[in-house]
């Protein structure tokens, strides 16, 4: 009997502490779901956890949870956000996805240092994003006008990040964008995949040193970089050493530097808007399609390779190229080099006919090339 009254006591210390340091689940049930953010002050008084889902229906404008510290998840049945802020919240075990607002303008959560997947579509001149202590994530999908966004405290994307600032920011043309953006992941050092797309002032990713694409969100391309500026910009990922799945980039690209991948035995897409200057210290490639605007390639490294397509719209000397490509590669068969090397300058679109590439995938791929150049 004592012993039964001992623990009431403690219980109902622990809920007069209020929002003291230990987290108060915000009542039995797991799951609520809200209309107005009255109810919502309601239901979180006294608590700073919600276990479950909270469920948003009908809702309309501005939410805030302002001491919340962990959501199970946050599920907008119907209505439209138009700004979020989670002051508290370091933990989000489910998905924000937030990506049909017709005025989310703001999203704000200074403390979240993890959430499984954050997908937001963000509206308006100058969009307001706030994350710098996110560390981990499973998925990062944005869209908006962003201008400058750094990602502070990130170090591992499981899946995939994807960050875009153009109008559309589909395949295949040149972007439109009313922003430029300056992107920055010091801390970043593992990624499922990687895409950057938009009018791209700087990227700088000078922790990275995996790119896993081992996941179902990862698609052709594990780096998938179209770069747009008003400048052309320097893409370079000095800790980069394994890399699983294909690097495409395009755009205006100032110089890649890849100092640390060696073994790559995937595709190697660059196509340069502006005159570039290639040079892969790797050792074992793959296949690699050069078109654009290449002024030079330089693979002085290079001992194995299924297959080097170039087209550029320069002139860039065909035979010296073959020639360093035999000089480290050792003994190449002249009589078939049509089958593994082919080097033209001139029109890009001479391409389609020319390839003959293994694998559906990359065949259509190509063909978007070649749409995107024309
Ligand atoms: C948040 O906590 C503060 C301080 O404990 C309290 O005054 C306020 O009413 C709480 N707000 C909500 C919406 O729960
Ligand atoms: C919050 O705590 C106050 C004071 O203990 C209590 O009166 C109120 O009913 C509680 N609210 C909820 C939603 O639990
Ligand atoms: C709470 O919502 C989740 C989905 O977010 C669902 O899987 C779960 O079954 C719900 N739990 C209850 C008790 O309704
Ligand atoms: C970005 O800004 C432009 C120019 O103000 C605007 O027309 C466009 O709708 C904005 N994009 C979004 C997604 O709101
Ligand atoms: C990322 O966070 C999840 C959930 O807290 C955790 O299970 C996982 O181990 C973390 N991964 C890394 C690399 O920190
Ligand atoms: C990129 O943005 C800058 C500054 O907003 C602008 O000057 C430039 O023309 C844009 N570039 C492209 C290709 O849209
Ligand atoms: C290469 O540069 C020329 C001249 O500036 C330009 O006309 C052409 O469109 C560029 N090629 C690509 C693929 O951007
Ligand atoms: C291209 O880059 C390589 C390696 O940095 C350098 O040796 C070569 O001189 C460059 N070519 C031109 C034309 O600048
Ligand atoms: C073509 O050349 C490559 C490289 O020398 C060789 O491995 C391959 O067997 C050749 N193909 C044919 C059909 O001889
Ligand atoms: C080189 O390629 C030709 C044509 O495919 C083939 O007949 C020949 O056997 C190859 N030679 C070597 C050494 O692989």
């Amino acid at each position: 009997m004592q012993l039964v009254l001992l623990h009431v006591v403690i219980a109902c210390g622990i809920l007069l502490l209020g929002t003291g340091t230990a987290a108060q689940e915000c009542a039995s049930r797991a799951n609520y779901t809200v209309r107005t953010q009255d109810e919502l002050n309601t239901l979180t008084r006294n608590c700073t956890e919600i276990v479950g889902e909270l469920g948003l229906v009908d809702w309309s404008g501005s939410l805030t949870l302002p001491n919340i510290t962990r959501v199970g998840t946050i599920t907008l049945y119907s209505g439209d956000v138009s700004s979020v802020d989670l002051p508290e919240l370091e933990y989000f075990g489910g998905n924000l996805l937030l990506t049909d607002q017709p005025s989310l303008s703001k999203v704000i959560l200074p403390k979240l240092e993890y959430i499984e997947g954050l997908y937001l579509d963000l509206v308006g001149d100058s969009p307001e994003l706030y994350f710098p202590r996110l560390t981990n994530a499973s998925s990062i999908h944005l869209r908006g006008n962003f201008s400058t966004q750094s990602f502070d405290s990130l170090r591992v994307v499981e899946k995939l990040l994807d960050i875009c600032n153009g109008f559309s920011c589909s395949f295949y043309s040149r972007m439109d964008t009313s922003t430029s953006m300056s992107l920055s992941f010091p801390a970043l050092e593992r990624v499922g995949g990687f895409k950057v797309g938009g009018n791209v002032t700087t990227l700088s990713t000078p922790e990275v040193t995996t790119i896993t694409c081992n996941n179902d969100e990862c698609d052709w391309a594990a780096l998938h970089l179209k770069l747009y500026g008003s400048s052309p910009i320097a893409v370079d990922f000095p800790k980069l050493s394994a890399m699983e799945g294909n690097f495409y980039i395009r755009g205006d690209i100032d110089s890649i530097s890849l100092p640390a991948l060696r073994d790559y035995t995937h595709e190697f897409i660059a196509v340069p808007y502006e005159p570039l200057n290639i040079t892969l210290p790797v050792e074992t490639g793959h296949k690699f399609l050069f078109s654009g605007n290449v002024s030079e390639i330089n693979l002085p490294n290079l001992k194995s390779f299924s297959r080097i397509h170039v087209n550029s719209d320069l002139k860039i000397d065909c035979d010296e190229f073959w020639d360093d490509i035999k000089r480290t590669s050792g003994p190449l068969n002249e009589s078939n080099r049509t089958e593994y090397f082919q080097c033209s300058v001139g029109m890009s679109v001479t391409y389609s006919g020319v390839l003959r590439v293994g694998s559906a995938v990359a065949v259509a791929l190509l063909g978007m090339v070649v749409v995107g150049l024309v």
